[in-house]
């Protein structure tokens, strides 16, 4: 099959940057990129640029080389599948909220709802990726969907698994470590695994594109996140240990880091993991694990979780603490909203969870964030439901920018580390703070010695 339109269903932080790389790439092929979300597709035609829906360094730049010539972005999903030959599925998967595998599972739902779509609609023979991230055996259930719509159209199912990270997201695209397709071993299934191939070869050296089969493909993806996770909450739980023996959490990440064998990626301490993904796809793991009786595979999995969730609670438990057992009518400032830095996501961000237990003691929390708007902070904070919306609009303010978030504050917590607080005026904020001054630095992003120089009284992760 000659690939000539593609179609992607799902506007989001993947369907948006992929397809966007995608279309430049190969100005030869017309990419659609559609979504259920008017507004969505409202912000990604927008002539200003900073108005996309998502924020990532770079993207602007290949929209705007894109956009309109061969990249479009629309609400009619219908045509576009139709005049498609290859129709990406790049849909949200989140926990499932309810019913069997609440809390665990996979919500597949979305991706159901785009197969009953492309079965409906689909006139022509398509080959259907899966972008989304999915439990391992999905593609046998989207096949299913697709061959029992009776109109004689066939369909190819691949899996193409994406592995952006947010923040890095066009240099990911543009030089990914590897690209991995799955796909059956029938000769139309080689062939629509070529037809993917070729795509990627238009920028992806050969060697960095892997083949492997549908299971392979889908069960990698979930095991690439739960790989990088656990080295998170493996350093995270040394932090605590750290604190407690006097050891310096930094110093042991280089040390063992610099073991050829460990590596030295992944191994900065935090206040735990965020992002939409990490979490999620672990938790998907253990359900897989637990529903097929492997139950220590699921065991040691879920561990990471716990270690991140211990995280959040220890670094505001910490704060509790050193703030005399009491935050109630303090201010504390948070500086960092998303959950990391270039990036306007705020999915699972630590914050959200730290600002949760300092306002169930009552604390007054004043915000900081470079690109995370107001109303998305409260909407974060109101889906939790710990508190009405009234009461979270009574103790919590956002800010414009640091100063005036850390005015007045008793203490400081950094939750995401922007490039821009590390060059924040430290005197000036110490000078207009309530004293004693505290800093509970959540990402390790300043210099110890130098803010204790200042005045404040400095508290690192995994630093005593
Ligand atoms: P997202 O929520 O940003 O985007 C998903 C989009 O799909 C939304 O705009 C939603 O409106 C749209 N959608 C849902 N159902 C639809 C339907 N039936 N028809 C048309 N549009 C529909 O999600 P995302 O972050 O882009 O993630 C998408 C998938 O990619 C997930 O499976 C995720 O695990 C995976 N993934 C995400 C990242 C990341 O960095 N965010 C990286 C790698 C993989
Ligand atoms: C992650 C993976 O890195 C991607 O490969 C994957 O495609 C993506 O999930 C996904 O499937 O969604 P992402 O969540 O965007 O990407 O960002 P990461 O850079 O992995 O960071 C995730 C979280 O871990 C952030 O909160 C970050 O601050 C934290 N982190 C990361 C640490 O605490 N320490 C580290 O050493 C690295």
């Amino acid at each position: 099959m000659i690939v000539k339109n593609i179609c992607c269903i799902g506007a989001g932080y993947v369907g948006g940057p992929t397809m966007a790389i995608i279309a430049q790439k190969n100005p030869n092929l017309v990419v659609n990129v559609v979504d259920i979300n008017k507004e969505r597709i409202n912000q990604w035609n927008s002539s200003d640029l900073s108005k996309l829906p998502i924020y990532e360094p770079g993207l602007d730049k290949v929209i705007s080389e894109t956009r309109g010539k061969n990249l479009f972005f629309s609400t009619d999903i219908d045509k576009h599948i139709d005049k498609s030959e290859m129709i990406f599925i790049s849909v949200n998967t989140p926990t499932k909220t309810y019913g069997d595998g609440k809390g665990m599972a996979a919500d597949l739902k979305y991706v159901e709802l785009s197969a009953r779509k492309i079965a409906k609609v689909a006139k022509t023979d398509k080959i259907v990726v899966e972008k989304s991230t999915l439990p391992v055996k999905t593609a046998a259930a989207i096949k299913n969907i697709l061959d029992e719509t009776g109109s004689g159209v066939r369909f190819e199912i691949l899996s193409n698994p994406e592995f952006l990270a947010e923040g890095t997201a066009m240099r990911d695209l543009e030089v990914p470590d590897r690209v991995l397709i799955g796909g059956n071993e029938s000769s139309s299934g080689k062939k629509a695994i070529k037809a993917l191939v070729d795509i990627y070869l238009s920028w992806v050296p050969k060697d960095n594109i892997l083949t492997t089969n549908l299971w392979s493909s889908e069960l990698s993806k979930l095991v690439a996140n739960a790989f990088l996770a656990q080295r998170i909450s493996s350093i995270n739980s040394i932090s605590e240990l750290c604190e407690k023996t006097g050891a310096d959490v930094e110093e042991v990440a280089k040390a063992i880091g610099m073991d050829s064998r460990i590596g030295n990626k992944f191994l900065q301490t935090s206040v735990g993991f965020g992002g939409s993904c990490f979490q999620k796809d672990i938790l998907n793991l253990v359900y897989i694990a637990r529903s097929i009786g492997l139950k220590k595979v699921a065991d040691y999995w879920n561990q990471v979780i716990i270690i991140n969730n211990h995280q959040r609670k220890r670094f505001a438990k910490r704060i509790l603490t050193s703030l005399y057992n009491t935050v109630s009518g303090k201010k504390i400032a948070f500086l960092g909203w998303a959950f990391k830095k270039n990036t306007n996501d705020t999915r699972e961000s630590a914050s959200i969870y730290v600002a949760d237990l300092l306002l169930d003691e009552m604390a007054n929390i004043d915000i900081y964030d470079p690109k995370v708007s107001s109303d998305k902070i409260y909407r974060d904070l109101n889906l939790l439901a710990s508190r009405t919306e009234n009461e979270n609009k009574t103790l919590l303010k956002v800010s414009q920018n640091a100063y005036d978030a850390c005015e007045n504050a008793h203490a400081i917590a950094i939750l995401t580390e922007w490039d821009e607080f590390k060059t924040i005026d430290w005197n000036r904020i110490y000078n207009n703070m309530n004293k004693p001054a505290f800093i509970f630095d959540g990402r390790n992003i300043l210099e110890k010695k130098q803010v204790e120089k200042i005045g404040f009284i400095y508290k690192g992760i995994g630093k005593s």
